[in-house]
């Protein structure tokens, strides 16, 4: 595990969220989740990349015999503000027909994207779909987009950890923290 005062983190300006409250809500989460889909078939659906580590610890702190799927789709490219444009990169490879489905994101920012997956996913005969998300950015919404579940509200600033990456960088930092804006150059 990389250390607090590693190189990596040179690159911060702050650091938001840390692991060990990372795990403490991941923990509480998970029970809160098996406890709600408790006799129910749950499929957990992580959108890659950025949900891989949160779902990770996610799916292992439900004590439910959960079944994993991944979807992936882009919106970003290497900016820090959505196109608004969502592409399908990855669809899913089983069917969903009668499970509860639960998809697993990093954040909820614009609401774009879960509400083009919410969408999509609505017409494949799912007895249910619900969305656990690990942090939400209310103030950037564009949609009407709620999560049933999330761990962390945050205010309107680019943060990367913890799976959340700036142009594919910073997946790996064991903490959510905020960029130094002198990493990427000020968006017109
Ligand atoms: P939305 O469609 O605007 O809600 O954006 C969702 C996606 O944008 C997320 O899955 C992230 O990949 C990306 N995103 C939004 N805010 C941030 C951030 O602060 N850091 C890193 N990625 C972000
Ligand atoms: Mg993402």
């Amino acid at each position: 595990m990389i250390e607090n005062n590693a190189k990596i983190y040179e690159d911060l300006k702050s650091i938001l969220v840390t692991r060990e409250e990372i795990a403490e809500a991941v923990d509480k989460l998970g029970k809160q989740i098996a406890q709600d889909y408790q006799g129910k078939e749950l499929l957990m659906v992580g959108i890659l990349k950025g949900s891989v580590v949160f779902f990770s610890d996610l799916m292992r702190a439900v004590d439910l015999p959960v079944k994993t799927e991944f979807m992936a789709v882009s919106s970003y490219g290497a900016a820090t503000k959505t196109s608004g444009v969502v592409n399908l990169v990855k669809d899913l490879t089983v069917d969903i027909t009668g499970m509860h489905v639960l998809i697993v994101e990093d954040i909820v920012d614009s609401g774009m994207t879960l509400s083009y997956l919410k969408k999509y996913l609505s017409t494949r005969g799912a007895a249910s779909i619900k969305i656990a998300t690990l942090l939400d950015k209310p103030e950037r919404r564009r949609v009407d987009l709620q999560a049933d579940y999330f761990c962390f509200t945050i205010p309107d600033e680019f943060v990367v950890g913890y799976g959340l990456d700036y142009a594919e960088k910073y997946r790996n930092l064991p903490d959510i923290g905020v960029l130094s804006p002198r990493v990427y150059a000020p968006e017109a």
